[in-house]
Order: structure tokens, then sequence, then C-alpha cells
């Protein structure tokens, strides 16, 4: 990873003094595919996050529309997506693009009309590809209806939704608290004299969630998008919901963050228990629609003890809150990554884990994994973490085929207000939003020749993209459709145990799925820039067999003779069939 601060963890800690703790020493209207042992869906799913202005544009502006989506679909089925996650496609002035919303019920018209999302619906209905809308609960756009009318006066009825205070004295805010996105989350509103809360852009005014008027609302347009026959929604900055009644100031921590603002701790506005009140209410009102309906949750969250709680003591909050310790270790550490994936495993009393490395937040895993050299064949890894472990797998478009992330190299391209704001230690998180390359032509393929797309397309379109990709075999494309289909096809990676291995400690991280029918998938990666070879001796684990069946491998990979000689070239991945 080259820049400093571009990290969106390293940005949440770097604000709120979290430590990312990594010790240890190792439809109804959507009725699609039902799973052969009735699991509900999204256990075994591939989620396949969408930045809808960057993916596909069907009219030539140069924005990625609903339209251009809904053309793309044959290929997501092709890949085995199982459902999309829409980033933001309501109507929105775009200060964050789409993150600030105006109207939780419509779409925005540059990506299209309701009638193209219905059909985006339907199209993707007909591919078994279900659709997850993003909720962003804790804030608003300023220029909601809801916040207009809060700021017009004091005494106006929905004053109280948002979270309006007195300041400490002329000109000063009423805390010390601070904005995800640099500077005071304080602003001042001088026709009524008092400041609001925005944890994000002052754009984004937080919603006063003590308010029950406040939940009332955000449930009726969360019941307009299940009535629609959506599965599910990811839900925005989720831990932000609650902060401090008493707007206590927070303790401040040693150093600066990249804008420049004192660390601090963020006990006071972050991760407050008030909060699963709220994910309790959501889960009953999901579960009252028929077709299993999923939520999902943007947690990032210091531990798996923190994360357990997101399932609720009864399994009754989110079914998928994000584990964001694997996917952002940052490091190619085989003994790390054993302990967090069993912790994973172990620690969230039964819960299905959710890993992720990749989002429209963060630089992408090629660059922040990759070395420079073994880049291709420590995606292959990663992929396999994603794919070949137990966690319902979520992947952000482009991650198949080694996008990296391209960041402007002038401050006065940014469209990210961060990078604006933190140029030049924050380049903000255009680097990873930039244009799907699906092909070879002007433009990648995303846009008309002519047009000029609203992030330029990176150079490294000529030789990473889905039309080339799709033609070789071993390209970083083809493992991903391979490693998904083997997923769905095969017993033991579909929905067998997992037991971390601990073989050839920091050198060799390797695990074994097995069905209850005995049917077992050894699974190795090379965690270094060596070969390594690697016995393995399975009868502790209740494996009897000693011959092993290849079922992927890093391309131009020795073939096993047996388990007790297994080659990996320089971070190679071994996936075989024990017999
Ligand atoms: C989430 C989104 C991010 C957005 C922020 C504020 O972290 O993923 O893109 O800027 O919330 O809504």
């Amino acid at each position: 990873m080259s820049r400093t601060g571009g990290h969106f963890v390293s940005r949440l800690v770097a604000l709120v003094g979290l430590a990312l703790s990594l010790a240890g020493p190792c439809a109804g209207a959507q009725a699609l595919s039902v799973d052969h042992k009735s699991d509900p869906w999204w256990k075994h799913a591939l989620i396949y996050e969408i930045y809808p202005r960057s993916f596909q544009d069907s009219n030539g502006d140069g924005v990625g529309d609903l339209n251009g989506i809904t053309q793309r679909l044959d290929y997501l089925q092709t890949l085995g997506v199982d459902a999309i996650w829409l980033s933001p496609i309501y109507p929105s002035p775009q200060v964050d693009f789409g993150y600030d919303i105006s109207n939780y019920e419509a779409i925005d018209p540059q990506y299209g009309t309701m009638a193209d999302f219905d059909r985006l619906l339907a199209e993707a209905r007909k591919r078994k590809i279900r659709i997850i809308m993003d909720m962003v609960m804790n804030h608003t756009s300023d220029k909601h209806p809801w916040f207009i009318e809060s700021k017009s006066s004091k005494t106006n009825p929905k004053r109280g939704w948002y979270v309006w205070r007195d300041g400490k004295g002329p000109g000063v805010p009423p805390n010390n608290w601070e904005s995800g996105f640099g500077h005071s989350a304080w602003k001042f509103d001088p026709k009524t004299s008092q400041w609001y809360y925005h944890r994000f852009y002052p754009e984004q005014p937080d919603l006063n969630w003590r308010n029950p008027e406040v939940e009332h609302a955000m449930f009726g347009a969360i019941r307009f998008w299940l009535n629609k026959g959506v599965a599910g929604f990811r839900l925005d900055a989720i831990p932000a919901l609650f902060e401090d009644e008493q707007l206590r100031g927070e303790k401040v921590l040693p150093g600066a963050n990249s804008y420049g603002d004192p660390n601090l701790d963020d006990s006071l506005t972050n991760n407050l228990p008030e909060v699963h009140q709220v994910m309790r209410s959501l889960r009953k009102l999901t579960n009252s629609y028929p077709g299993g309906r999923v939520v999902i949750g943007e947690t990032y969250l210091p531990d798996i003890g923190e994360l357990r709680k997101w399932y609720g003591a009864d399994h009754d909050e989110l079914q998928l809150p994000m584990d964001m310790q694997v996917g952002f270790l940052n490091k190619m550490d085989a003994s790390l990554f054993r302990s967090l994936i069993d912790q994973a495993e172990h620690d969230i009393d039964g819960g299905q884990p959710l890993f992720v490395f990749d989002n429209h937040d963060n630089i992408r895993s090629w660059n922040r994994y990759g070395d420079g050299v073994h880049n291709l064949d420590i995606a292959r890894v990663i992929a396999t973490l994603l794919l070949a472990t137990r966690s319902t797998a979520m992947m952000y478009y482009g991650e198949e085929l080694g996008m990296t992330t391209t960041p402007p190299t002038r401050v006065e391209d940014v469209k990210d207000p961060i990078g604006k704001i933190g140029w030049p230690a924050e380049k903000g998180r255009d680097g990873e939003r930039t244009p799907m390359q699906w092909d070879g032509a002007p433009n990648a393929g995303f846009t008309t020749a002519s047009a000029t797309p609203w992030l330029p397309v990176p150079s490294s379109y000529k030789t990473v993209n889905v039309a080339l990709e799709s033609r070789e075999d071993d390209s970083l494309l083809s493992w991903y459709q391979r490693l998904i289909q083997l997923r769905r096809e095969n017993p033991a990676l579909h929905d067998g145990s997992l037991t971390m291995l601990n073989v050839d400690g920091n050198n060799v991280l390797s695990w074994l799925r097995k069905t209850a029918d005995g049917q077992s998938v050894l699974v190795a990666c090379n965690f270094t820039a060596h070969q390594q070879t690697v016995a393995f001796d399975l009868s502790s684990q209740g494996v009897s067999g000693r011959q092993i069946k290849t079922l992927l491998q890093t391309p131009g990979s020795p073939e096993p003779d047996s388990l007790a000689s297994v080659k990996l070239p320089p971070y190679g991945v071994y996936i075989g069939q024990i017999q």
C-alpha cells in the first residue's frame, strides 16, 4: 500500500482512535434458487457490490446507470453472482455520491427511472440474481425535505429529527466531536443560531434516532423497497446511529489523523448499545416479509467480540454483519489469517461470517496485499480466502479482474470531497471507483468512445478487462469463475465444516472442509515468495484418505502424488478432494 491514510479503515481508526485488534497466535416477490439443504439463500451467497456510477453507462453521459447494469446481468450470471448490492441510487445532490439521500423512495434521474429499476429487478430475477439496497439510516442529505423543515425554525415539528444544540459560546461548537471526513462534526446554522451534528460531511446531517418519529419514517422507506421485492439491505455506517445523549466531549488521544485533527476516542459517538434495539425492530420488520430478506451491516468494529453482538443475543439482529478483520488485515501473514478465520468460525455463536476484501471506500486488495511482483498470485490467494472458506462472500466490481486503485495525481481532478479536504495525505476514494474495465475499446466499454467518463479509465484496461480475461485460461477472472463454480458444486466447499490447519506455521495457510458424510477438501495457500512443500497428515481430523485429486490449483503448479507432498509455487494455491 503506497498512500498513507488512504485506507477507509485507517481513516476511521485515525479518527476514532480504534486499534484493529489482530492479537492471537495462531421474495416474497423474489422466490429464487432454493438451496438443497433449505439453508437460507444468503448463507452460501456471493454478493457483488456495484457502484452504479462506475459499472456501465447506457446513455453516453459518462455516468453509469441502471439500464447499464441490466445490460450486464448476463456477465454477472455467468460469473456466479447470487445477489447484487447496489450502492445508493436514490435522488441525491451527490456530495457523497449517493450517500447523501434527499428522497428514500425514488430513483436519481441520472441513474434512470423507477421503471428502469423495476426492469432491473425483473431481469435479475430471471437470472436468479437478487437485489440488495444500500440503506443510509444514520443521516440524510441537507436537501432532504425533513432537514429543510427541521432547519426552518426551532419550533418546527421536525426540529427534533436531527441533532441540534446550542454552542458553548459564540463560534464555539457544543463539543469536540469530529467528522469522519475531517474537522468538527458540528455546523452552525445562522438562522436559528444553533449547531447540527454531522458524522460525515456537513451536507449529511445526522438523524436523531432517540426520536421515535425517525424510526417510523425510515422504516416506512424500508417497507417501500421490501414491497417492491428487494432481497434486503446493506446498512450504511450503522454503528454511528447513536451518540451520547449528554454530548460529553470525547477523550483526546495522542497524535493526529490525516486531516490534521487530534485523534479521539470514539466511545461516545460510535457503537453505542442503543443501536441494538433498532436492529431488533428492523429485523422484526424484515422477518415479516417472505422470501428470506437479509440485513447486512457495514460494521467496522475493533474485534470479534464486538462483531458478535451485532448478530443479536437471540440471533435477532443482523444476519450478516461484515467481518472487517479478515479482509482488512492488509498483510500476507498466515498466522494472523489463521487466527482471524478461526475466530469467525468459533466466536460468533454459530452466526454466519461475511468476509469482504474490497469495497468503494478502500484501496483495492490488489494494491493492499500485492508485493509488486506476485500480485496476480496473491490475488488468487485472496479469492481463495473469500470463496473457499465457509463465509458468505462479498466482492466489489472489478475485483475479479485485478483492477487496481488508480488515485488522481492532481488535486484539481479529485471528485471525492475527502480528497479535497485531506490532499495530499488523503487523496480520497476516486482511485477505487474508476470505471469497470469491460474490453479493450476506448473507455474500456464502460461508455461510448466519445463520452467523458466521470472518472478517468485507468490505462491498465488494455490488459485488464473482461473480454480478454474471459479468453485467458490463467487469468484472475478464470480463477474466480472456477472457484465460484466449485463453491457451488462441490459439497464440502459448498457447506462443509471448516477447520483451520497449522501444518507449516507462517509459510502456508491451509484448512479442511468436510461434509457430515465424510467428503473432505483440502485448501492450501502459500504465503511466501518461495516454493513450499507441505506434508499433510489429517488422521487427527478424522480423515483417513491419503490420496488427493486436484480440483483447482495455481496455473503451472506440479500435480501432487499424495497428501505427503503438496508442492506450492510462490503464493500458489492448491485445492484438492481427499480420497
Ligand atoms: C459509508 C459508505 C461511504 C460513505 C459513508 C457516509 O461508510 O460506505 O461511502 O461515504 O458511509 O455515508
